[in-house]
């Protein structure tokens, strides 16, 4: 093992314990960020995931509102909901857990979000408005991962990037992010050809294609920075995207699985809550959480 491990279960604990002080703070001004989370159907990842995000949030002291709906819900239902939610002064932040069961429309249900209490960053208008370096939510993942990297390298301006997946909810914002700090950006997939020799010329890989171990050590640049976005299900346990055991000797830094990227995701929804919240209440945007 050669390469830095970049320990993002630190730094989550690190901006969570920051985010506790402004949630405090936010308090002493009689202003309790509050976060509303909506999970249709019995999905067990996404029960998984929503039950630690109603922890955290309210570890952090803010309000958390949790809203179950039965699989069979009508999509007139979960619509009915969020508007109830966007009217709610109480609730500064919603998040819709994806995926929605077959019948919904996931887009529709998406974009009836209030844009400013979209702290997914998903609705339309928070796609165009990253798009083009308008204030903007940004979605959790990628922003955790631009944490991560900027506390590596400092700056990430001409670095050449290379984004492997061209997800909504993480390939295209993360580099999106990306270019914004600068950096020389290609998004790769499936089909993208000569795969290894384009990583060979990435300061930066970041991998979030959902195959375990898909990133080979003999695809990076010695030296190079490598975010694993990926949390694979084997029979080794949790795996990330990238081939830790091989990469971890040719990278100069790299993010393990589990405890990389994973533990910022939610840190970041928590940072999106007090960003919507500071933000609707006609205060600054609090200090580094948004690009
Ligand atoms: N399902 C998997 N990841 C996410 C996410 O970041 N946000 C939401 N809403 N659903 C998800």
């Amino acid at each position: 093992m050669t390469a830095t491990l970049i320990d993002g279960k630190a730094f989550a604990a690190r901006l969570r314990e920051r985010l506790a002080k402004e949630v405090a703070a936010m308090k002493a001004r009689d202003i309790t960020p509050g976060l509303a989370v909506v999970l249709v159907g019995e999905d067990p990842a996404s029960q998984v995931y929503v039950r630690s995000k109603g922890k955290q949030t309210r570890e952090i002291g803010m309000n958390s509102f949790e809203h179950r709906l039965p699989a069979d819900t009508p999509e007139t239902a979960l619509l009915e909901l969020v508007a109830s939610l966007n009217a709610d002064p109480a609730v500064n932040g919603i998040l819709v857990q994806l995926p929605l069961p077959a019948h919904m429309d996931e887009a529709a249900v998406i974009n009836a979000i209030d844009p400013d209490k979209d702290v997914d960053g998903f609705h339309i208008l928070n796609v165009g408005r990253l798009a083009t370096g308008q204030k903007a939510m940004v979605p959790c993942t990628p922003l955790g991962c631009l944490m991560l990297l900027r506390d590596q390298l400092g700056s990430l301006s001409g670095k050449r990037a290379v984004v492997i997946g061209r997800s909504n909810i993480v390939g295209k914002p993360m580099a999106q992010l990306l270019l914004r700090d600068s950096a020389t950006v290609t998004i790769a997939h499936s089909r993208t050809t000569d795969l290894p020799d384009l990583c060979r010329q990435a300061d930066i890989v970041i991998a979030a294609v959902g195959r375990a171990h898909f990133v080979k050590g003999d695809w990076l640049k010695p030296g190079a920075t490598v975010i694993d976005v990926g949390i694979n299900r084997t029979e080794d346990g949790l795996v990330g995207d990238v081939d830790f055991a091989a990469a971890s000797q040719v990278a100069g830094a790299i993010t393990p699985v589990p405890g990389g990227v994973g533990p910022m995701t939610i840190a970041c929804l928590l940072a999106n809550t007090l960003t919507a919240t500071a933000r609707s209440n006609g205060l600054p945007d609090p200090e580094g959480l948004t690009p």
